[in-house]
């Protein structure tokens, strides 16, 4: 990590961390729509993934609106989400067990961005960057939508169906 001396410097730092996220999610996330068998929890991996590529837009436009040159940092704890989510994922089983598998993992993914957007809105609020806390806002509440729907699919039926596999 490049030595911190300023909010700015976090900040950016912070940012590149989101933006290796998201691209990495992005390769992550339509592999776990196609492996899940609910029609409902598919579609919605499918919408978010969607909003995954707007997310990583988002964050170019947010390095842009700080001067700086969109640069991603590789981030550790993402990787080791998606690490666990391809091991449910090399599973044979198929059906609610894999799905209510998947929509832990899945969580765990959007919890860990619901923390890094959390973070940088408020540091981006505090530096008197309006706008970009304006965009970083707005994907803070898709993933916590994206989240509560999780919720919503698993308490549907899908654990229930998980429980009598
Ligand atoms: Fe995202
Ligand atoms: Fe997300």
């Amino acid at each position: 990590m490049k030595a911190m001396k300023s909010m700015k410097d976090l900040f950016m730092h912070e940012l590149g961390d989101l933006y290796h996220a998201e691209n990495q999610l992005l390769k992550t996330l339509p592999r776990i729509s196609e492996r899940v068998s609910s029609e409902e929890l598919k579609s919605a991996l499918k919408e978010h993934t969607e909003e995954t590529k707007e997310h990583v837009h988002r964050l170019e436009e947010c390095f842009k609106q700080m001067g700086e040159k969109t640069s991603a940092h590789e981030c550790q704890a993402m990787q080791g989400i998606i690490a666990e989510a391809e091991e449910i994922l090399a599973q044979e089983e198929d059906g609610e067990l894999i799905d209510a598998a998947l929509i832990g993992a899945a969580q765990k993914v959007e919890h860990y961005e619901i923390a890094g957007y959390g973070t940088v809105t408020e540091w981006a609020k505090t530096m008197g960057q309006n706008e970009v806390a304006r965009i970083l806002g707005q994907t803070l509440s898709e993933e916590e939508k994206a989240d509560g729907l999780l919720t919503k699919l698993a308490r549907g039926g899908i654990n229930q169906g998980a429980i009598k596999q």
